[in-house]
Formats: C-alpha cells, structure tokens, sequence
C-alpha cells in the first residue's frame, strides 16, 4: 500500500482543452519520473482522450460523473470550448457541484489500496484541497500561466482595486512591485466587476480556496519570473514550484484536433528561402481573433513594410470562427496577390506549426496575444515579442515582459483598441530592425533562452533551478502526512 502510495498522482484540470492540454503535458513528465498517473475528467471528455490517437503513456483515465443538464447547461456540454460564450461562467459553475463525486473518487482510491501521493488540480479547482486533506493527501495547484501574469490576475479579482477608484490607473495593494495597472489592462468580465456580480463571486470563491492547498506548480522558470513567483508565498503562505516549461509535445497536441494549415515541411521550406531574423510570425493563440477593422489595418501594415512574414488567420470577432477565411472580404484588396506575386509571405488558416516556425534562424519577431504558452515558446527559441494581449492575465504578460524583462513591445489592447497601421508598422520596425532597440532585444531574448534551457538542465553534477523544483514537490509530498495528519494538531 505504501509502495503504491509513493506511486499514484491524481491530476485533474478544469474542462477546456486550453486546461487539458498543459496537464496531459505536466502528466507525461511526471510518468516519465517513474509516477502513475490518474488523470480525471468528466465523461466526454475522457471519451474524447480515449478516442484521440494515443498517448505514449499509461495513464489511468477516469471518468468524474457529471450530467450537463443537471445544472442549466445543454445536454452533452463539458467543455469550454464546446458552447458559447454567455454559458463560459455557468459552466464554471458547474464544475464546483463536482465536489462531492471528487470525494466519491478518492474514497475509492484511497480504499482500493491506492491513496494518492498527491492531487494536482487546475486553479479553477482549489477547492480540491479541502477532499484531498480529509483524506491525509498532499495538494497542489497547477498553473499554465506565469507567476507575474498569475499574481496580478489572483490581486485584481480578489482585491478589485477598479472599484475603489476613478482614476484610470491604479497600483494593486497587495502587489505593488507589478507597477501602475491601466484600466485597459483589465478582461472584460472584470471591469464591471464589484464584488456582487456573478463573475466576481465565482472566481473569488475559486482563487480563495487556494489557501487550503500544500503548494503551487508553475509552468515557468524561476530565473525568468521570480518578481511574480515571491508574490504567492507571501500572500499564501505556499511554496511555489516553477517547474517549466512544461513541453507540450507533438501527441499532446495532437490531441486538441488541431490540423495546421499548411504541412511543416512547406512551411519551413518557405523559411529556408528566407533571410536571417528577417520573418515576422504572426498568431493570436487558438482561442483569439481580432476584429475586422483591426485585421484591416494590420494587412495595411504588413503591405507597406519591408518584411517577409507568416500570418496565421482566422475569420474576424464580428463572424462565426468556424467558418472558411474569406479573403477578398476581410482583407484590402488585392493583398493575396501582391503578397503571392512577391513571396512576401505566408497565410496561414486556423493552425501553424509554431515551434518549428520559432525555432527558424529566419524568424525575427513574434506577434502574440502573449498567453503564457506562445511566451515561452517564442522565448525559449530567443525571439522576442510584439505583445496584443487579448484576456485574462495576458496584459500583464506583456507588461511584465515589456517594463520588467526588456523583450516585448506593446503594439494593441483587446479587440476594441483602434490600432492604426502607422503604429503597426512602427512597433514592427522598432522590434525587426537590426540596430538600437532591435538588438537590444533579441540579445536580451537570447538571455532568457539560456536561462531556460539551464532550468530544465539535468547532469552529473548540475541540475537546473525547474528540475530542482519538480524534484523538491516530489519528496515533500512524498512526506506530507508521515509524521501527523493533517489537520489534527492545526
Ligand atoms: C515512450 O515512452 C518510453 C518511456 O516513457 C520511451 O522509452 C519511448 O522512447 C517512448 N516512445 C516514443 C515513441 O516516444
Ligand atoms: C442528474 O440529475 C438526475 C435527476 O435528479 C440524477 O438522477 C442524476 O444522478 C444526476 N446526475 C449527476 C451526474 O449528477
Ligand atoms: C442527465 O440528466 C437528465 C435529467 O436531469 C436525464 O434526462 C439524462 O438522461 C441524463 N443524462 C445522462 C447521460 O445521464
Ligand atoms: C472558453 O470558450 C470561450 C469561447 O467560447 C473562450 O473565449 C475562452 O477563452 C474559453 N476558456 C477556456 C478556459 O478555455
Ligand atoms: C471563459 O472562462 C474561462 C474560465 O472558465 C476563462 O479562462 C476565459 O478567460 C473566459 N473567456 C473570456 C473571454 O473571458
Ligand atoms: C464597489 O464600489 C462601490 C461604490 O464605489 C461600493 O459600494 C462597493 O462596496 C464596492 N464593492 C466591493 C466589493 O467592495
């Protein structure tokens, strides 16, 4: 039983493939460190893992009960990605009546003679932890974000700092180091935000039961974050664990069903015809788009200058994003031709192979809603960014990154910022050219790289500060409850 104990992980993220696909990540490296993995969902979605091509692991899946329309959604309705935006927060909801079924399941492991060593579950399941400790199991939270992008996203909705004054910008109390927040860096589920409507209330209940969890695992780098990452111990009392980047691999992505535009074979042959640090690669992640008028003037910009690039599109905010790309529509006339006739670039539908278009020599720039995924790839290639935050902690990613680090500049915020073409360009050119600020940079890119690859760095002799912190969780949930229950003496 013991033996066993020191064996099982239960993982368990929220119900949105931007959610699952990071914990099937983090699940693969911690099997790969000798670890059984229980990785839960609801149903369909363990129907859906089951049905993808399979992973080269043996997880245990297991299916949570859940019944959608138990709780005002339509039937068969378990994934964010699956249903509009307006039941984005019921689903949410939804997901703490999971509670007791959570209790049900790990009463069974724990009486099957399988206890778990640990419960990692997503930052929208702190509650987790209240289950896990009953039952003498360490706990910890998992984050896909960065400590700094986390820290203000935790400070802002806990504290709601907008709703105590008029100004347009304000320091958050609790975070100060994180400088002057402008009221344009915040989502747009958080601006009417008061403490009484529903979004406030959910997510306040969500992020204050972390302090009932053992730890928190981030997928970053400790020399690349550690302004952010001292945040948490100090508001939480709770160690921190920046164990990234966490790789997501070529299976695991595999699995969100993704099927890339353009086969990375082409893709990297264009690249290759290509001058050095002279490509701008161009993505808002797999959950954005922009608005019409917005993609209208970054089209103009991109005519007007003197760059090669790679576009991955998507039909704008104001159409259905499942519908084909209409490109005599959305974009200036005749801009497909002059770019065909020049070569000047690619176009991209839907998917790109990104890693692979990062880590070319060609590749100069990157501009990126700067969710914490598309941050480290591009930084851990040296490539630095042209920030358009779109959500959630992605304003702070770019502030961060921009103010703090010295490897972004700031070119749109959100989907209403009226961005004009000039300024594209501008950013495009400060970023791209080979001098000044440019160099400045990609040297300080190069810098992060290095600190990266030290991070995951394990030899005879040296072991970096991310396989340090993954080895340090470990043992200290491997400890967790030896000497007491939790629970009992506190
Ligand atoms: C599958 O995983 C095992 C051990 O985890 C590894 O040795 C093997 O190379 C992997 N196979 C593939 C195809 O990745
Ligand atoms: C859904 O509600 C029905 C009727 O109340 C109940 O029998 C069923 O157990 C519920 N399912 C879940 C998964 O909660
Ligand atoms: C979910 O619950 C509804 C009634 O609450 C029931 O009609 C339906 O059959 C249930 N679905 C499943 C898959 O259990
Ligand atoms: C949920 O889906 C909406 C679109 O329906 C998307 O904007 C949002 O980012 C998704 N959330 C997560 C956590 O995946
Ligand atoms: C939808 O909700 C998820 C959490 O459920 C959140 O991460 C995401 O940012 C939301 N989407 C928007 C556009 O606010
Ligand atoms: C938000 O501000 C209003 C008025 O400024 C105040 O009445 C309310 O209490 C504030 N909300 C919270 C959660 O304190």
């Amino acid at each position: 039983m013991e033996e066993q104990k020191v064996k099982n992980i239960v993982i368990f993220p929220y119900m949105a493939q931007g959610h699952i696909i990071p914990f099937l990540a983090l699940a693969l490296q911690i099997e790969r460190k000798g670890y059984h993995i229980t990785f839960i969902n609801t149903p369909l979605n363990i129907k859906n893992l089951k049905q993808s091509p399979p992973l080269n692991s043996s997880f245990r899946l297991l299916e949570i009960p859940f019944n959608s329309s138990n709780c005002s959604l339509p039937p068969e309705t378990e994934n964010n990605d699956s249903i509009p935006f307006s039941l984005n927060l019921t689903l949410l909801q939804a997901s703490v009546s999971l509670k007791p079924a959570f209790r049900n399941l790990i009463s069974d492991l724990v009486r099957g003679g399988a206890p778990p060593l640990s419960v990692i579950a997503d930052i929208f399941f702190g509650w987790t932890a209240e289950v896990a400790h009953e039952f003498g199991i360490f706990h910890t939270i998992f984050s896909g974000c960065g400590g700094f992008g986390l820290a203000c996203y935790y400070s802002v909705w806990m504290n709601l700092p907008h709703n105590y004054t008029d100004s347009v910008e304000f320091t958050l109390q609790d975070f100060p180091e994180a400088g002057r927040i402008h009221r344009s860096q915040l989502a747009t589920n958080v601006l009417p935000a008061d403490g009484t409507d529903s979004w406030s209330k959910t997510l306040q209940f969500m992020l204050s039961s972390w302090v009932d969890s053992d730890g928190i695992l981030f997928n970053t780098v400790e020399e690349i974050d550690k302004t952010g990452l001292d945040y948490f111990p100090r508001k939480l009392s709770l160690p921190v664990w920046p164990i990234g980047p966490i790789h997501l691999s070529v299976d695991t992505r595999a699995r969100s069903g993704k099927k890339y535009g353009i086969s990375s074979e082409s893709c990297i042959n264009w690249l290759d015809s290509k001058p050095q640090n002279f490509v701008l690669y161009i993505s808002f992640g797999s959950q954005n788009t922009i608005s019409a008028s917005q993609m209208m003037q970054l089209a103009k910009a991109l005519d007007s200058i003197e760059i090669n690039f790679i576009w991955v599109v998507r039909p704008p905010l104001e159409f259905d994003i499942n519908l084909g790309f209409d490109t005599e529509e959305w974009l200036p006339e005749g801009f497909i031709k002059r770019v065909e006739d020049q070569n000047k670039g690619l176009i991209i539908v839907k998917w790109a192979p990104q890693v692979e278009i990062l880590s070319h020599r060609a590749v100069a720039a990157f501009l990126s809603h700067c969710g914490w995924n598309s941050v480290l790839e591009s930084l851990s290639r040296g490539v630095p960014l042209i920030g358009w935050p779109m959500g959630a902690e992605q304003f702070y990613n770019v502030k961060y990154l921009e103010e703090e680090v010295g490897v972004c500049v700031e070119v749109a915020r959100g989907t209403k910022f009226e961005v004009r073409s000039e300024d594209i360009v501008e950013k495009i050119g400060i970023v791209m050219r080979e001098n000044g600020k440019g160099k400045e940079m990609r040297e300080k890119a190069d810098q992060l790289k290095k600190m990266i690859e030290n991070g995951g760095r394990d030899e005879e002799g040296y072991k970096g500060s991310s396989v340090k912190a993954m080895e340090e969780f470990l043992s200290v949930a491997a400890f967790f409850g030896k000497d007491k229950v939790r629970g009992e003496d506190e």
